[in-house]
């Protein structure tokens, strides 16, 4: 019998534990059912009530802190949601819209928002040699580095080197918050900054080649040569001015890591795929890849020109060479310049990777993290390196990287 009457006793409480457990987690699922001892106002009361103390003054602040609360929520809430379902199309990989960038190509005029009009003014001759570097807004660090190496402005070898930053708008502005302000600071103390009113994504970066050529037409047309280039690179700008000091400026130049006959890249998964409705051809005109390249004053004044009645074409490289075929102008290939960072062994199997003495005989060299530029200078710059004329180490190549970037833009033959 005690058993027994044990046994039920047993039965009927867990019964109810499991019917509590129902009814808790019912409750969980439909908190609008739940009276206001819940988890909503235990946040609300983390709400700051600044210096208020009457009740009456404070409500609008505390329905302000609600109304940001709950939307946080709903935020939280929806945005898991869409994680879920979306989680293979996140924003930066979207696919480029080709047909809008089709419909909206002829709206390629975007004001300079902030300009250096006396950049290359300060004295009568304008500089030899003016440094124009592709740049992000987010990248104040990357530019700081430049500045501070490869980039400075002076007397380099007996010539006037001068150095500006091209930008547009950030992507994401509220990932940078103040960015104007700073922006206008960092400008205000190097005078280095030009600033466009265009979204600065990488399609656009044919906007950039475009308006910083107009630009250079105009507020720089006594620059004798124009290096342009990116902030991920390593210049031997004294081997530059060295390779320019011979040449004319009023003759064209052109000179980079030449890319001839690269076929245009038709499949989808690629950054740089081109569909045949954009580009019909078999081979991109020749091209200079990314990294850099040289050019002189009038080869700068017919591009800018040129460039203006060449349609838009979403890979800067690219547009810029059917600009370079426009005037006729065929460019020229130097060893010198790296455009795809030592990556293979087979580029230069006889070098370590910190060798100064490699960096001293090149121009360019692409895709180096800061740091690397940072550590190059100043081993290049530091003392007599102890370099021989034609000095071949035989130490096994190993260039640490960390994955080999995406780096062609067309298959080349
Ligand atoms: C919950 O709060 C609302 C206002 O915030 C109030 O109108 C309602 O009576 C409250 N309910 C309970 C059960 O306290
Ligand atoms: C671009 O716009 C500026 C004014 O915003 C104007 O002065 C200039 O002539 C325009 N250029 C072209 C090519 O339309
Ligand atoms: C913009 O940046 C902010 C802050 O980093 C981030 O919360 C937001 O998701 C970003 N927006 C987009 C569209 O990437
Ligand atoms: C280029 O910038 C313009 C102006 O900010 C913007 O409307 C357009 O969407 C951008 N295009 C691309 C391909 O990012």
């Amino acid at each position: 019998m005690r058993v027994r009457i044990k046994g039920d006793a047993l039965c009927t409480l867990i019964l109810v534990i499991a019917l509590c457990t129902l009814f808790y987690r019912q409750l969980r699922k439909h908190p609008q059912n739940q009276d206001n001892i819940t988890k909503k106002p235990a946040k609300e009361s983390k709400i700051p009530a600044g210096t208020v103390n009457s009740k009456k003054h404070l409500e609008p602040d505390v329905r302000l802190g609600k109304a940001k609360l709950l939307s946080e929520v709903y935020n939280a809430e929806v945005g898991s949601e869409e994680a879920k379902l979306t989680i293979p199309v996140s924003p930066t990989q979207s696919p480029f819209d080709f047909q809008l960038y089709l419909r909206s190509k002829d709206h390629r005029n975007f004001s300079l928002l902030i300009n250096q009009p006396n950049k290359c003014r300060k004295n009568l001759e304008g500089p030899f040699l003016l440094i124009a570097v592709k740049s992000i807004v987010e990248d104040f660090d990357r530019r700081e580095i430049v500045r501070k190496t490869w980039g400075r402005e002076g007397v380099i070898n007996g010539v006037r080197v001068q150095r500006v930053f091209l930008l547009g708008t950030p992507r994401n502005e509220t990932a940078v918050s103040m960015w104007g302000s700073l922006l206008q600071q960092e400008s205000h103390f190097y005078k280095d900054i030009l600033l466009w009113d265009f979204i600065d994504t990488f399609f656009n970066l044919t906007l950039k080649e475009i308006h910083f050529l107009s630009w250079a037409d105009k507020f720089c047309e006594n620059v004798k040569f124009i290096f342009k280039g990116d902030a991920d690179v390593f210049v031997n700008v004294e081997n530059l001015v060295n390779f320019l000091r011979p040449q004319s400026p009023l003759e064209d130049l052109f000179v980079g890591d030449i890319i001839n006959h690269a076929k245009p890249i038709r499949s989808r998964k690629s950054k740089y795929y081109i569909p045949e409705t954009m580009y019909g051809l078999g081979n991109y005109p020749a091209y200079a890849g990314g990294g850099g390249f040289l050019m002189s004053a009038v080869t700068m004044k017919k591009l800018s020109r040129a460039c203006e009645e060449v349609e838009l074409f979403p890979i800067d490289d690219v547009f810029l060479g059917m600009c370079l075929q426009r005037i006729n102008l065929k460019p020229v290939l130097h060893e010198g310049f790296k455009t795809f960072g030592i990556t293979k062994p087979s580029a230069a199997p006889h070098l370590q990777t910190f060798d100064p003495c490699f960096y001293r005989d090149l121009m360019v060299v692409h895709s180096l993290r800061a740091a690397e530029i940072w550590l190059m200078w100043n081993l290049l710059h530091s003392q007599q390196l102890p370099c021989s004329q034609r000095q071949r180490i035989k130490k096994p190549f190993h260039w640490k990287r960390k994955k080999a970037k995406q780096t062609t833009k067309g298959i080349t033959n």
